[in-house]
């Protein structure tokens, strides 16, 4: 049967998990030179989360799906795919996705994990929602899942006070009306940034030796400085592109869920947009950032708090590693 020309992909449940472990800035203040005060106005982060000993990502990717699985009311067998966004993976290989699929009993899924850093989620939500338009399937759940202390050097103040633990869940189911779901997503990257932001250690390159784990090459690197001016004018530029080509005026747009990395980023973003702080999701200040969780965890926590209904106009945006960054819009849609 050919397919209605309009269908979309809408999200119909979101789930999400945060490990039980705070982390708050003085505890930092422990191990590092650094203050709760410096912290806060540089960032805009208070505390964060960390997995528990034995925890991983493919854990919290299952509590977050079994979260959405639940609040949606239907069997994991229903699932046809599994999308799992994320740059720490349990292993390099099987892959996260199909850690999960075990841990639920998706019988009938496939799946496979989705690496671009802070953009994964924005990446794996638009791949998810062009296996719906197609056809090839009826439910996809796309998950941001990162255990951002399992790659930090808590001896480096420049990078550990800004990463925590998370994750969360979303299911793309179809619209065939195509009034609703994603309706553009505008996605690049550009690998001349790379070394900016990276791990360089365990991968074919360097592979995991006694010189490199004395070099630190097992932890995250960053050049904060050079990421944080391309983060901030690569991110509001795409928000704007893909408010502008749909169309959206400030008034017109209800939520924008960005990517958490600095308040002062997300600041910059709105500010283009003229938007008021009710129109905008942050929640860095206890999360910090998750990396690929952090949208997705920005949704869930926007409908915990009844702050979307069917119809609103929402944008998401992310930037990250890679560098990769990336705009979404979609409608609102009902909801578990
Ligand atoms: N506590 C206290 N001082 C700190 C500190 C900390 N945790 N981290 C850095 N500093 C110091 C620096 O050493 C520097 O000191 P110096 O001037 O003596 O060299 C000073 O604070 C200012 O450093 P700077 O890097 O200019 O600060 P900043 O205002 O740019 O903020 C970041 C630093 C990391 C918060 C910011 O650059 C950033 O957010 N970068 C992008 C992050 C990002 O988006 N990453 C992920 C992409 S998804």
């Amino acid at each position: 049967m050919p397919l209605p020309p309009n269908r979309t992909a809408k999200i119909t449940a979101v789930g999400k998990y945060l490990p039980e472990r705070v982390i708050t800035n003085f505890d930092l203040e422990k191990l590092v030179d650094t203050t709760d005060e410096w912290i806060r106005t540089r960032t805009g982060i208070i505390e964060r989360r960390q997995v528990g000993d034995g925890e991983a990502t493919s854990h919290m990717a299952t509590a977050a799906a079994r979260d959405l699985l639940e609040k949606r009311q239907i069997d994991p067998e229903e699932i046809d795919c599994i999308i799992v966004a994320t740059v720490t993976p349990d292993m390099f290989f099987p892959a996260t996705a199909c850690l999960v699929q075990n841990n639920l009993g998706a019988s009938r899924a496939w799946g496979y994990d989705l690496s671009a850093a802070c953009s994964g989620f924005l990446f794996a939500l638009d791949a998810g929602a062009r296996m719906i338009e197609s056809g090839s399937s009826t439910k996809v759940m796309v998950i941001g899942a990162d255990t951002m202390s399992s790659i930090i050097d808590y001896t480096d103040r420049a990078t550990c006070v800004l990463f925590g633990d998370g994750a969360g869940a979303v299911l793309l189911e179809a619209c065939e009306e195509g009034n609703e779901g994603i309706l553009d997503s505008i996605l690049r990257c550009d690998g001349s940034g790379a070394e900016y932001l990276c791990m360089e250690g365990g991968g074919s390159l360097h592979p995991p030796r006694a010189e490199t784990v004395a070099g630190k090459k097992h932890y995250l690197y960053q050049d904060g400085r050079i990421v944080f001016k391309y983060a901030i004018k690569l991110m509001a530029d795409i928000t704007a592109e893909v408010a502008q080509r749909n169309g959206l005026k400030s008034e017109d747009i209800q939520l924008f869920i960005p990517h958490q990395a600095n308040q002062r980023i997300i600041d910059a973003s709105v500010e283009r947009l003229g938007l008021r702080e009710d129109q905008v999701l942050s929640n860095i200040d206890y999360y910090a950032n998750t990396t690929a969780a952090t949208i997705p965890l920005g949704m869930a926590d926007a409908v915990e708090q009844g702050r979307l209904k069917p119809g609103d106009n929402v944008v998401l945006a992310a930037f990250g590693a890679g560098f990769t960054w990336g705009g979404i819009y979609l409608r609102w849609s009902e909801v578990f």
